[in-house]
């Protein structure tokens, strides 16, 4: 497993070196995808809420999702960027049942496409399966050939286990805390998660919460923080164009997003 993960580290980064972003890794991914693929992997993917094991599985989902969670949070990183004047600040991110990090690659891409001046000193990666953590870390690494290099820290854990990491945040700096496609997952303990946040985190924090349904569970998550401040709240459809892995062509779909946007002082 140790040689399969230098090895996509180095090949993704060798890959994308001449323009190192989010869509360049998503490429590189959708190239090795096996014309089989779908037929031999997508069913294990459990409509994409899987604790993943194999690389294969890692790469399918990447084919199968990544259009459509890319795009789902470009829209959710607008009505943030919208509402909130990041400019010449710090924060740190949280990247919650993180997977392979797309929402941390697809917000340091935004920000540098739209010139924002914000300094994203950190990523925390929070997730269960050891390999999408380790592609996460691979993927920060890769787009960040760019310089300078944030720091990374990664949970190998649940969201909603006791987690006690209050001692690795800087109190001054702002947290941006990413929930992307997860807070609809049935299992997930909402409780838990928000005992995790509360416990561990001061000062102001964001939260940028996307899934593609279940808004309900988005909402209860929103409302535990009572004094909240909610700056965006959405439930349209959208229509963009995906690859979709059975076909292994893009197509244009229209997909469906839930986001809840808050902020909030702990
Ligand atoms: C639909 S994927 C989303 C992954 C990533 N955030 C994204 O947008 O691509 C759901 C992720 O939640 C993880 N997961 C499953 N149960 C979890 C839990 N209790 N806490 C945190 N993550 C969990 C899975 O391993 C998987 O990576």
């Amino acid at each position: 497993m140790e040689n399969v993960s230098n090895n996509y580290a180095n090949n993704v980064k060798f890959a994308i070196s001449v323009n190192p972003t989010f869509k360049a890794i998503c490429e590189f991914n959708i190239q090795q995808f096996p014309i089989d693929g779908y037929y031999r992997y997508y069913s294990q993917l459990g409509n994409g809420t899987n604790i993943l094991q194999t690389a294969e599985q890692l790469n399918t989902y990447l084919a199968s999702y990544a259009d459509m969670h890319e795009h789902k949070l470009n829209l959710a990183f607008a009505s943030l960027f919208s509402k909130e004047d990041f400019n010449n600040k710090s924060a740190e991110i949280i990247d919650w049942g993180c997977g392979q990090a797309f929402a941390s690659c697809v917000l340091i891409d935004f920000i540098k496409n739209k010139n924002i001046n914000l300094d994203l000193s950190k990523f925390t990666l929070i997730e269960p399966s050891a390999m999408a953590l380790q592609r996460g870390l691979d993927h920060i690494d890769a787009i960040y050939q760019r310089k300078p290099k944030p720091q990374t820290f990664s949970i190998n854990e649940k969201a909603d286990t006791s987690l006690s990491i209050k001692g690795f945040q800087s109190n001054s700096k702002i947290k941006i805390h990413l929930f992307s496609n997860v807070l609809d997952i049935h299992s997930l303990d909402l409780n838990q998660v928000f005992k995790n946040v509360t416990s561990n985190f001061d000062g102001l924090n964001y939260f940028v919460c996307v899934s593609p349904i279940n808004g309900i569970r988005l909402q209860t998550f929103c409302k535990m923080f009572g004094q909240s401040n909610l700056l965006s709240s959405n439930g349209s459809s959208i229509v963009t164009e995906v690859f979709r892995p059975s076909a292994m062509k893009k197509i244009t779909k229209s997909i469906s997003r839930v986001e809840y946007i808050f902020k909030t002082n702990l």
